[in-house]
């Protein structure tokens, strides 16, 4: 109880650090992608999306599950056992998982986009506006975290067990945009 009373602390997420992580995830996917872009070898394609697979899954399940703890959270009591629990579990998911999983992803993909199509096709830019959605829920789960770390969250269980099903609706989407390549 103790340490996970001293990693709370350390959890209260300041504007700075927040601000201080996602200037570092920004470069190290400005690092990756540089790197790709300057060094990526025609052959490397098949393992660039072996690796784009590997991310595209690790972020997906963080998207799928935290919502899911959400929804418990928000009808754990505020300052409960529990309630604390559930900010160490979402906390390390998002910064753990989810976080490097995103960018690793944005990286892979942009250098698939140009090496394997230079950027043309309706499946691929309808496939990117679904990512930037994606993204965007990211963001929404980010600072829903941040809130709840805070003990600022108050909407219902409902509410998080609606907001649950919109990454899986977008990832139907990408999966069937970039497998089927309708148009
Ligand atoms: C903006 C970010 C992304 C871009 C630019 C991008 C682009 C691409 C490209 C160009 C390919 C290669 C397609 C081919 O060789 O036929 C690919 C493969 C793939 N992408 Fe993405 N992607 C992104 C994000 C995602 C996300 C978020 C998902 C899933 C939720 C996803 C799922 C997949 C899958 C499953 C494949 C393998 C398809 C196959 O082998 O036929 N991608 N991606």
């Amino acid at each position: 109880m103790t340490m996970m009373g001293a990693d709370n602390a350390n959890s209260t997420n300041s504007g700075s650090g927040a601000t201080r992580r996602a200037a570092i995830a920004i470069a190290i996917f400005l690092v990756l992608a540089g790197l790709l872009f300057l060094f990526g070898p025609d052959d490397f394609y098949p393992w660039a999306k072996a690796i784009h697979v590997i991310a595209v899954i690790s972020w997906m399940a963080g998207m799928l599950y935290l919502p899911r703890l959400l929804v418990y959270h928000a009808d754990a009591e505020k300052g409960s056992v529990q309630s604390e629990t559930f900010k160490v579990m979402e906390r390390r998911l998002l910064r753990g998982i989810i976080n490097p999983a995103m960018v690793i992803t944005w990286a892979f993909g942009l250098w698939l986009a140009w090496k394997g199509f230079g950027f043309q096709g309706g499946w691929l830019h309808a496939k990117i506006a679904a990512v930037v959605g994606l993204s965007a829920v990211h963001g929404y789960f980010a600072g829903a975290v941040r809130k709840f770390a805070e003990d600022r969250n108050e909407k219902p269980a409902r509410h998080w067990r609606i907001v649950n099903e919109i990454p899986t609706l977008l990832m139907v989407v990408i999966v069937v945009l970039v497998i089927v390549k309708p148009f």
